[in-house]
């Protein structure tokens, strides 16, 4: 059986995105920026693409700005904040648990002379508005604070901490990459000044995405040139990107409740088989939760031998130990919410969508927990006769559910 359970790190193209996307790929070429009539079918579906993007966000279609994806998007809103509230000041506050796009922009920016407040997490990885209202200072210019987190899946009080860095006078930004398209987001609702999302993350194409700039937000250019996305992010449009991300996020929105209801149904029931194997605990909030996201740490496994055994399977799943760069360090949310190093290498993420039946359910409870075993067999952590780690870790006692 081949079972994808990886959504969070991409999701399969929808249909329509496909099919809205290939006349954009193929006769209706036209750089949108020309006059004639191939040129003008581009401009007319870029201009609905925005209108729709829009729509499923709360927005207005000029608040939305097409661009390269999650990472960009991040970036614009993180360098173009600092820039715009120079004469404000030069500080920054943001979490210990945000997206590498978000991190290690603004330790660029803490190199450039801003100040970073990086705020700790509680131990499901949540966020207070008064941790918030307690760090603003003065000279804040910008809070960032993700909607919902991609490893343990937390969803953050995103609402009250806008309200509480606006009422102070700062920025507010949002990293949604992972929540657009699985959970109800609307920028006015949420009172936030700046929003990123990136399409392949809800069944869109890779390598486009989109920051929200609320009207009356003033960001610098990004990229500088022909004066595309009025005159804020220059470069010939990608027409076909933004056609495929507004037709899967108008899907996957139109079709919300239904998924999340049966997205969550089936996260509840793999979050039922995994804490019957001894020695583990789910990791992030409970409740405040992505409805595709499970994650777990195992007692005496390697996460990253997990996700090798699963692949032997035919399950795609990812862990917090396994990072892009080939590091093996464990990851830098696993160990803000508290875990120990040595039990944060045990990590395991599966995230699944609709595409996900019941029988693929039934086979990932079933590999994980043979895998698991498996591992454990094999491992100096483990003793096999009293069935237990051989050495615990939690310096503050382990968590009720171990
Ligand atoms: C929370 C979050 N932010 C930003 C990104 C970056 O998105 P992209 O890889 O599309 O640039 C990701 C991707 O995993 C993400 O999960």
């Amino acid at each position: 059986m081949f079972v994808y359970s990886d959504n969070a790190a991409t999701m399969p193209l929808s249909r329509e995105a496909f099919e809205a996307m290939l006349p954009f790929l193929r006769d209706n070429f036209g750089n949108a920026s020309s006059v004639y009539g191939v040129a003008r079918e581009a401009a007319r579906a870029l201009h609905g693409a925005r209108e729709d993007v829009a729509r499923a966000l709360g927005a207005k279609p000029e608040e939305i700005y097409f661009t390269g994806g999650g990472t960009e998007s991040d970036n614009w809103a993180l360098k173009g904040a600092a820039e715009a509230r120079r004469a404000r000041g030069r500080h920054i506050v943001t979490t210990a648990i945000e997206h590498h796009a978000v991190l290690h922009t603004a330790e660029y920016l803490g190199r450039q002379g801003c100040e970073i407040t990086l705020l700790p997490v509680d131990e499901r990885g949540l966020v207070s508005p008064e941790q918030v209202r307690d760090a603003l200072r003065p000279d804040t210019a910008l809070v960032s604070v993700m909607l919902a987190n991609n490893e343990i899946g937390t969803i953050e009080p995103i609402r009250e901490i806008a309200a509480v860095t606006r009422a102070h006078g700062a920025l507010f930004h949002t990293d949604a990459v992972q929540a657009v398209g699985h959970i109800p987001v609307d920028v006015t609702e949420l009172g936030v000044d700046l929003l990123s999302l990136a399409g392949h993350k809800f069944g869109g194409p890779k390598g486009v995405g989109a920051l929200y700039i609320r009207k009356g937000v003033r960001l610098p250019p990004l990229l500088h040139g022909g004066g595309h996305e009025r005159g804020l992010r220059s470069g010939t449009e990608n027409v076909a990107g933004a056609v495929g991300l507004a037709a899967a996020l108008t899907r996957a929105v139109q079709t919300l409740p239904e998924t999340m209801a049966l997205v969550a149904a089936r996260r509840a029931r793999v979050i039922d088989g995994l804490s019957r194997i001894p020695f583990s605990l789910l990791t992030g909030d409970p409740v405040r939760r992505l409805p595709g996201n499970i994650s777990f740490v195992f007692e005496a496994v390697e996460g990253e031998s997990l996700v090798l055994g699963l692949d032997m399977v035919g399950v795609c799943a990812s862990s917090g130990s396994a990072c892009s760069s080939g590091s093996l360090d464990p990851s830098h949310v696993l160990l803000a919410i508290g875990l120990p190093h040595e039990v944060a290498h045990g990590s395991l993420r599966l995230t699944i969508s609709e595409n996900n039946t019941e029988e693929e359910i039934d086979y990932l409870i079933e590999q994980v927990t043979n895998i698991v075993a498996r591992s454990r067999r094999m491992s100096p952590l483990w003793n096999e006769e009293t069935q237990s780690p051989t050495e615990r870790f939690w310096p503050q006692g382990v968590p009720a559910s171990l």
